[in-house]
């Protein structure tokens, strides 16, 4: 008996969140690099970084929301768990984007800075408690390379799709307070 043939497959052979948990660090990365720009008095620079960087997280946030948090729910048969929680962070993320594209260009300087600086911690605990719950499940509940490539598949079309509905939420409710967060650098994320 063939005993390749016959091991068990370990999780990270079945990841389907690989390439979310790199665009976690990628998204990171831009935003040191809007403050980095805005430091050097770059200002210009800072608003096309970060007009990228909010295109990818927009990108980033509607395939989470339209291909794992489905997963997610139907496997843990809980809605209003933790992906109702990541919903409404993804709604606040959404509203600072809005925010900071504004301010980006009529006051780059200070509040910008702050705005930025809430946004990365942020979303440092909202990818830590994605990886955590979120991707730790979906990939224990993956066990079939038909299905993984599937799930892939259908992430990267939604990351990549030309169809600018992909940009917006999923619709649902949550509390409405992303406008005082966003103005409120260093407080606790949503
Ligand atoms: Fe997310
Ligand atoms: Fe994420």
């Amino acid at each position: 008996m063939d005993s390749a043939v016959n091991a068990s497959p370990s999780p990270a052979q079945y990841s389907v969140t690989v390439a979310l948990e790199a665009e976690h660090q990628h998204l990171l990365e831009a935003l040191d690099e809007v403050r980095r720009l805005l430091r050097e008095g770059e200002g210009d620079a800072a608003q096309l970084r970060f007009l990228s960087f909010g295109d990818r997280l927009l990108r980033h946030m509607g395939a989470e929301e339209r291909v794992l948090f489905p997963i997610f729910e139907q496997v843990t048969g809980i809605p209003d768990g933790p992906t109702k929680a990541l919903r409404c962070a993804h709604c606040a993320f959404r509203k600072v984007v809005r925010v900071l594209k504004r301010s980006l260009v009529v006051d780059p300087a200070e509040s910008s800075d702050a705005m930025l600086a809430y946004l990365k911690d942020a979303f440092v605990k909202h990818d830590e408690y994605e990886q955590q719950w979120l991707y730790r499940i979906c990939n224990e509940v993956v066990c079939d390379d038909v299905v993984r490539d599937a799930i892939l598949g259908r992430l990267d079309a939604w990351r990549t799709s030309e169809d600018e509905s992909v940009l917006e939420g999923v619709p649902h409710q949550c509390a409405d307070r992303a406008e005082t967060d966003a103005t409120a650098a260093g407080r606790e994320a949503p």
